[in-house]
């Protein structure tokens, strides 16, 4: 085997699973957050872990409200992937910037993007600091799922974004 960096590691595990995790900001809008850190961690009661770098405003905004919903987005998504996960909330709307049509979930004022597979509503329960990044241990609240939609995964790493096929 060769040796290499944990840098480099999900080259080796491609594809690897994407989120978007949306928060709420003070002025009721919702932020979107582009997130491949994330896990199950428990299904009875439910919990999902997630790891957030210590740069991020979600990280603030999940600070104070602790309300979380993890959405996995649609193939159409793209590229409103790749722009949430490369600019801010703290000055930039990203659901007008990036066109992204939202849908309302059940209980919670956040919103999700309506391209999503599954959605996650959570609650932060304890947060555990992992040097340059935070991980998030939730409660899971509720869960809905669309069928319909096809979820994108990262590919060679995180470099390409895409849906996973069967081989
Ligand atoms: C493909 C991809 C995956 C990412 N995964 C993570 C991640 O797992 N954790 C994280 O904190 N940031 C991740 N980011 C970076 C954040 O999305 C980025 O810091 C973003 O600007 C945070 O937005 P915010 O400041 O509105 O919270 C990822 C970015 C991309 C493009």
């Amino acid at each position: 085997m060769e040796k290499i960096s944990i840098a480099k590691a999900p080259v080796f595990t491609s594809p690897n699973p994407m989120t978007l995790i949306c928060t709420q900001k003070p002025d009721g809008t919702t932020n979107l957050a582009t997130l491949a850190f994330w896990t199950y961690a428990s299904t009875a009661p439910g919990k999902i872990v997630f790891s957030l770098n210590k740069g991020a405003y979600s990280l603030e905004l999940l600070a104070a409200s602790k309300e979380v919903v993890v959405a996995i987005p649609g193939a159409d998504l793209c590229g409103a992937v790749i722009g949430c996960g490369t600019s801010s909330g703290r000055n930039t709307n990203k659901v007008e910037k990036f066109g992204i049509p939202m849908q309302k979930i059940e209980g919670t004022g956040i919103e999700a993007p309506a391209s999503s597979r599954l959605v996650i509503h959570a609650t932060v329960s304890e947060t555990v600091d992992a040097d340059d990044h935070v991980l998030h241990i939730c409660n899971v609240n509720s869960v809905f799922a669309d069928e319909s939609i096809e979820a994108v995964f990262a590919w060679n790493g995180y470099a390409e974004l895409a849906p996973a096929q069967k081989k």
